[in-house]
């Protein structure tokens, strides 16, 4: 029968990943996620899929059918967080598009999430794609924000003056242990913890306990954040570093808003001071696109911006 029903994992998964290799090539929709490494196994037995790790991100998902053929896919994705879904590999094949199949796919969605009890739904679309976000709109979907990945090598990495003219520079320091709940504080007062990816910022993310510390350790991981303070000694503003072996240095800058634009410059010039004594790796930074004063200084300490991503958020009806 043509039109949407659920995936059935023994035997769609193999068509599903050749029409989300058509739309999106080798990476997965909205959050660029690598949904697959070679061609390898692609030409066993369809049920064998549902062994792969790639069929559980598919497992809540929904499919249309048009004559024996998958021609469209949407995917929803339980989160950590009680009640938070995600949607990602909203895609119909090119030739079918325009004729409500997207539509009548997140209506599946929608109504499997609220069959579960969800309470709102998440997704990331490319800034500029106004087919999607025309969709999700009318839908209700609102945005959030839109946030750019910034990426550098170690090898291009330009330092940039802490302070320009006569200003004078703050005094920064690093974030002592006690502080960690003040920074998430912070952190969540300049960013909407939704616009983290794919889930919202853990309460604990900077805290660092002697476990903690020494599970960074055993596991190659190295974590390092220096903050700014008023007069009163409270946070007003904070560059962190994240390392892993193998993988690239997440940098986060945040500046509480009544002291934006006073305290960016010389935040990151210590992140990259600091970034000269770790690894050579490349170096990633999420911002929100809109920021455009530090976008500037991003340009000028050479990061290139690689893709914005607007976030959307649908509320379910209690
Ligand atoms: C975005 C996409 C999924 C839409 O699929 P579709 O089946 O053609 O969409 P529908 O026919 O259900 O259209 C639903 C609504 O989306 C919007 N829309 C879809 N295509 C559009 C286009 N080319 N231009 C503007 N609006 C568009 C319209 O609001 C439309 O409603 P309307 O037809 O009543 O005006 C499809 O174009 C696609 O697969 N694109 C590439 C992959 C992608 O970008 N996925 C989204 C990742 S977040």
């Amino acid at each position: 029968m043509n039109g949407p029903r659920p995936i059935n994992l023994n035997r769609d998964v193999p068509q599903i990943i050749k029409l989300l290799e058509l739309v999106f090539g080798r990476r997965l929709g909205g959050d660029g996620q690598r949904l697959f490494n070679s061609e390898a196994g692609m030409s066993q037995p369809a049920f064998l899929w549902r062994l792969s790790p790639i069929s559980s991100k598919l497992a809540l998902g929904y499919v249309w059918e048009e004559d024996g053929r998958i021609v469209g896919n949407a995917t929803l994705l339980a989160t950590r967080t009680d009640g938070r879904y995600l949607v990602v590999n909203v895609a119909v094949h090119p030739d079918f598009r325009r004729r409500g199949i997207a539509r009548g796919l997140m209506e599946s969605l929608l109504a499997l999430t609220q069959e579960r009890h969800g309470r709102q739904i998440l997704l990331q679309v490319v800034k500029d794609n106004m087919a999607a976000i025309n969709l999700y709109q009318s839908m209700q979907f609102k945005t959030i924000g839109s946030m750019t990945t910034w990426r550098c090598s170690m090898t291009r990495l330009r330092d940039i003056e802490a302070v320009i003219g006569s200003q004078h520079e703050p005094i920064l320091r690093e974030l002592a242990r006690q502080e960690w709940q003040s920074a998430y504080q912070l952190d969540t007062a300049c960013l909407q913890p939704d616009l983290n990816w794919p889930e919202p910022l853990p309460q604990d993310a900077y805290k660092s306990g002697f476990w903690r510390r020494m599970d960074n350790l055993l596991n190659g991981r190295h974590a390092e954040a220096w903050v700014t303070t008023n007069d009163a000694n409270q946070l007003t503003g904070l560059v962190g570093i994240w390392s892993e072996w193998g993988r690239t240095h997440q940098v986060t800058l945040r500046v509480h808003p009544a002291w934006q634009r006073k305290i960016e410059r010389p935040l990151l010039a210590k992140a990259i001071r600091r970034l000269h004594y770790l690894p050579r790796r490349n170096i990633r930074l999420d911002h929100p696109a809109s920021d455009e004063f530090v976008n500037q200084l991003l340009r000028e300490a050479n990061f290139q911006p690689r893709r914005t991503l607007t976030h959307m958020r649908l509320d379910m009806a209690a």
